[in-house]
């Protein structure tokens, strides 16, 4: 056959194809050409990229898609050892999870720690000299989806110029995620058929004697449909077959591959042999392969290799075309297939060879055992050192099938359990009830019998099948402790404590979890101590133990920074801000608040979090009267709600109650409207909402209606537990209560804040009991009360109060007892601190509102201008 029917001389049509590839290069567009097995993709390429500086280009291979990163690794294989070298050090280890040479890799465990990564290839690529202008990605219809999903982030940064090709009908999901990014801001390049004229053109440029182009071109265009491939494949039957152009004898080419077969028959047995092995090895074809496979030095390789070569079926050391491979397989006896496999299998064992790639060949080779492990080591791989779920799950699946064949329980067990894990990780959505069924017929021993129970506990608490899954989860606990597994019962007893507080059982979850932690913090894994720790942490603050819960916070927050779980220690802090705020303490919350900034800023962490930690920011602004950061801080949050109704109602009325310490009545209305009354909001914020409603009708003074807003806060906020905002209504409510039932209610909120260390209540009951006292006449009260505010800690605030009012009591406390002097004192120092706020801490056009429709502030103003 001449050598022009393997690569014709000259490029056939295809101007505006080519066109469009320059201008997209010359833009800086990424370029898509799509077409179908033969229509001229690597051709258009190759003759593009030859024609300009510094292309690189970058097939994938039939079975990259079970090998994860396969093809980012054949594009980093480019880049000379040399220029590696000279890395960054960071960039190198970053690297060496697809370029083992570089040294010893650590698994990829979160999204930031991927990001990492990307940019570590990013870099790499930038490094190649002489440098690479654009990559051309070939055949990316075998790519994996991994490496495709990185390529998209590569082309995204803009470094490079990207051109992709692939045949359309076989895309993945990635892939196609991929071209219709192209599609929106590139060259879309549709390799269209070549037409009569084009082939009449295409067969005169081979320049073979005794063919009349012009005559053979509808011939071929009707057999062919103007496949390029085709037409030249059906040239190449034809004259082998040394025929005459006619109708009749030219081969059908729609059986494309049993022509090729045919071409490759006709080989010698050593060129036969040749062809079948690199058919069957695949991607992992190699001269050094094929002597070891073939029993022979590399040398007796050559004849053979040329006569391949000569005869169209190589190109460049591998099949010159996906369809000849495919023949090539098809012609292979299957017996003999099976045999190569296992061969090939364990060369390729010895030489430490991807797993996956080993498993398809033990697979082949029907050696179940040796593809079972293989398997499990591709999904371990995929899972801990790449994090990419979705492939391992693949993986996980094979692995499972393979071990149900064998009829080996343990091992199905395992793959299943691994599989469920996976799929917990990726998406808990996924696994479903018959998958743990299956995991529960293959229990065979106690332990993992625990196993499979624990997992379905663990579902049915992420169904939101609470109460069912609290009694499994238990079960699967005590199951646990008899087979000697702790971490297995304490990430059991987790999951029922987790039930449970959805359930509003908080006492049960700290019964659950309490007494586990001295066992977590000396032997849990990271993951179990760090999830009990958060998990006790809030259990503790529900049931109102708030100073054991900041105890437990701060141990999750040590506990999480050590294992450099950023993420969880940012929760953490935030979980302590709360109970600080909670306590009165808003002082130590800002620190806790300042702790969660710096680790999330510094690890890239803060993202899921920066709503809470603003809101918490603003609230404690708020209790230490710095409205100007607190509105400030409140605004930005107003960023985060967007499509949260939960969220956007908590911050209103924490809004709403700044307003009204300003003054701004009809603000915090308006700000309270905004709530969406259809949201299904829970009980303790409508409490809430109900309170502010409340104080704007009081500080309208309209009694009645405000007696009503706090009767209904009082009905739905909870009495169980965080009880500070059902005693902080308690308070609301004296306000318009018959004196004794007033004085004995905030008697009530005082006794029981003591009891439980609630100092901000504490504070803010002393401060209107003071006042009510004095109001009543019970002077003596009045002053005990007063005394006892004196002795309350520099760092404790009243809860969201306005603190003015602490001041406005004992004025008044001591005007009834008759002390003058004391009276214009404090009174002078109180109204110097108020225009002191009004002047530093109130943003200018609220200063007016603060000082003078602020009751507390208006009263306090009046008594000190007429007692001065
Ligand atoms: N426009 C063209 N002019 C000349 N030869 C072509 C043309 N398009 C494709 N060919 C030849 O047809 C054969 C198949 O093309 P190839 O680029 O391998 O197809 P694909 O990559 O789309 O599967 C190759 O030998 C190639 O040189
Ligand atoms: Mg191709």
């Amino acid at each position: 056959v001449p050598l022009s029917v393997l690569r014709p001389p000259r490029l056939i049509g295809r101007d505006a194809e080519w066109a469009a590839l320059q201008r997209a290069w010359d833009e800086h567009e990424p370029a898509l050409v799509l077409g179908e097995a033969g229509m001229g993709k690597t051709r258009l390429l190759s003759d593009f990229a030859r024609s300009r500086a510094q292309a690189a280009i970058v097939p994938a291979r039939p079975g990259d898609e079970r090998v994860v990163y396969a093809l980012i690794a054949r594009l980093l294989r480019l880049i000379a050892a040399e220029r590696l070298a000279v890395l960054d050090a960071g960039i190198r280890n970053e690297l060496a999870r697809l370029l083992p040479e570089l040294g010893e890799a650590a698994p990829i465990r979160s999204d930031a720690e991927r990001a990492r990564f990307f940019n570590a290839v990013a870099a790499a690529l930038q490094a190649q000299q002489p440098r690479v202008a654009g990559v051309i990605v070939d055949d990316l219809h075998f790519a994996d989806d991994a490496s495709v999903e990185l390529i998209q982030y590569l082309e995204g940064t803009g470094c490079q110029r990207w051109v992709f090709a692939g045949r359309p009908a076989e895309l993945g999901a990635a892939a196609r995620a991929l071209t219709d990014a192209v599609r929106d801001r590139g060259q879309l390049i549709d390799l269209r058929p070549l037409d009569e004229a084009q082939i009449a053109r295409l067969v005169e440029s081979l320049a073979l004697p005794d063919i009349d182009a012009a005559a053979m071109a509808p011939l071929l265009a009707r057999h062919t449909g103007g496949n390029p491939l085709f037409v030249l494949e059906s040239l190449k039957g034809w004259l082998t077959q040394g025929g005459q152009a006619t109708d009749a004898r030219l081969p059908a080419v729609r059986h494309v591959g049993a022509l090729i077969e045919r071409r490759i028959g006709r080989l010698s047995s050593a060129a036969v042999r040749l062809a079948r092995c690199a058919a069957v090895a695949g991607q992992d074809f190699s001269a050094e392969l094929a002597a070891r496979v073939l029993s022979v030095q590399p040398l007796d390789l050559a004849d053979a290799w040329g006569e391949l070569e000569a005869a169209q079926v190589f190109r460049d050391g591998a099949f010159a075309h996906d369809l000849i491979a495919d023949a090539a397989r098809a012609s292979v006896p299957a017996a003999i297939a099976r045999e190569l496999h296992g061969q090939i299998a364990r060369l390729l064992a010895d030489r430490d060879a991807a797993p996956a790639r080993l498993a398809e060949h033990w697979l082949a080779a029907g050696r179940h055992r040796q593809a079972l492990d293989a398997l499990m080591r591709a999904a371990a791989e995929a899972h801990h050192q790449a994090l990419r779920l979705a492939e391992a799950a693949q993986l996980y699946e094979g692995a499972v099938a393979v071990a149900e064949q064998l009829g080996d329980r343990e091992a199905a067990f395992d793959a299943l359990h691994a599989l469920l894990e996976t799929l917990i990780a990726l998406d808990r959505d996924r696994v479903d009830e018959a998958l743990i069924d299956r995991l529960d017929a293959q229990a065979a021993t106690p332990r993992r019998q625990a196993q499979a129970l624990s997992l379905r506990g663990h579902v049915l608490l992420h169904r939101g099948r609470y109460a069912q899954a609290i009694p499994v989860s238990q079960r699967a606990a005590d199951l646990a402790r008899a087979a000697g597994d702790e971490e297995l019962a304490a990430a059991s007893l987790s999951d029922a404590a987790a039930a449970a507080s959805q359930v509003g059982d908080a006492d049960r979850a700290v019964r659950l979890l309490r007494p586990l932690l001295p066992w977590a913090l000396e032997h849990a894994s990271d993951d179990t101590r760090i999830n009990l720790l958060g998990h006790l942490g809030l259990s503790l603050d529900n049931i109102d133990h708030q100073a054991e819960a900041q105890s437990v916070h701060q141990r999750a927050i040590e506990a999480a920074t050590h294992a450099r779980r950023f993420d969880e220690a940012v929760s953490a802090a935030g979980n302590l801000a709360i109970s600080l705020l909670d306590v009165g303490r808003p002082r130590a919350a800002l620190d806790a608040i300042a702790q969660a900034r710096r680790l999330g800023a510094a690890y890239d962490e803060l993202h899921g979090h920066s709503f809470s930690l603003n809101l918490f920011e603003g609230v404690a602004a708020m209790m230490l009267r710095r409205y100007r950061t607190a509105l400030a801080t409140l605004e930005i949050a107003l960023a985060d709600v967007a499509h949260n109704a939960l969220a956007a109602a908590a911050l209103s009325v924490h809004r709403a109650c700044l307003w009204l310490h300003l003054g701004q009545t009809a603000r915090a209305q308006r700000e309270l409207g905004m709530i969406d009354s259809q949201a299904a909001v829970p009980a303790w914020l409508d409490a809430r909402r109900q309170q502010m409603l409340g104080r704007c009708a009081w500080a309208l003074e309209r009694r009645a209606d405000a007696a009503r807003h706090w009767d209904a806060a009082a009905s739905s906020a909870p009495m169980n537990e965080r009880t500070v905002l059902a005693a902080m209504i308690a308070l609301d409510r004296a306000l318009v209560q018959p004196a004794a039932v007033s004085v004995a209610e905030i008697q009530a909120v005082l006794a029981k804040a003591e009891r439980l260390g609630h100092f901000g209540s504490m504070l803010a009951a002393r401060v209107r009991l003071a006042g009510l006292a004095c109001q009543h006449g019970d002077i003596d009260t009045a002053q005990r009360v007063c005394a006892e505010l004196a002795q309350t800690p520099d760092d404790i605030e009243p809860n969201d109060l306005y603190g003015g009012e602490r001041w406005l009591a004992s004025a008044r406390v001591l005007h009834a007892a008759g002390r003058r002097d004391e009276v214009a004192r404090g009174l002078a120092a109180a109204a110097a601190t108020i225009r002191r706020i009004a002047r530093d801490e109130v943003p200018p056009e609220f200063r007016d509102s603060y000082l003078d429709r602020n009751p507390v502030n208006r009263e306090l103003l009046a008594l000190a201008s007429r007692l001065a």
